[in-house]
């Protein structure tokens, strides 16, 4: 059970972890209250836990493990389906910062019904919708991480309180 600060703040949710499999834990109990259209922008530092996270996210919402898939089209873009929404997968650290390729159609994505996390969000800020969750990760000793949550506009604020929802967290 990860220890969870309480917030204030209904738009914030502050999480300590203290391994791999607590943050996957967190990542679950997200994956299971997302709705369609759901963005989570992950940001964090080489190795601070965000494929763990959105590998946690894929089981919460029922993915199968073998339903993994590859986007034939876009190697940044994984697509996970065989669970309740599918989700997507985008892994931004390849992508020079700034030089976003139109042709990778993101706002398709972003703007559908499925949930779509994006691993070093913050390569394409100006390009995320406003309406998202912002998930920061630290690194704090080799098995702990900081994980905050932060609910940006009125749907996510609603993800983050079913989150907060003593039911979504207890299992985790
Ligand atoms: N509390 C923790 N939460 C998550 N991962 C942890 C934790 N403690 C140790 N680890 C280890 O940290 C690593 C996290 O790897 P992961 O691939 O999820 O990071 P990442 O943020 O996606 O890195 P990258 O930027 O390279 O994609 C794993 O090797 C995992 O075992
Ligand atoms: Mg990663």
């Amino acid at each position: 059970m990860p220890v969870v600060f309480t917030c204030e703040k209904a738009d914030l949710l502050e999480v300590k972890t203290r391994s791999e499999r607590e943050t996957m834990s967190l990542g679950e109990s997200l994956g299971r209250v997302a709705k369609a259209g759901t963005v989570v922008g992950l940001r964090g530092e080489l190795g601070s836990g965000k494929t763990r996270f959105v590998q946690g996210m894929a089981r919460g919402l029922g993915i199968p493990e073998r339903e993994a898939v590859t986007s034939p089209t876009f190697s940044l873009i994984h697509e996970y389906v065989g669970g309740r929404l599918p989700l997507y997968h985008i892994d931004l650290y390849r992508m020079k910062e700034g030089e976003l390729d139109p042709e990778l159609g993101l706002d398709e994505y972003l703007e559908g019904q499925g949930v779509c996390a994006l691993e070093w969000a913050e390569k394409i800020e100006g390009f995320l919708p406003e309406d998202r969750m912002d998930v920061t990760l630290s690194i704090e000793g080799p098995k702990s991480r900081r994980i905050v949550l932060r609910a940006l506009g009125p749907m996510h604020r609603e993800v983050l309180e079913r989150l907060k929802g003593k039911e979504a967290l207890s299992s985790a």
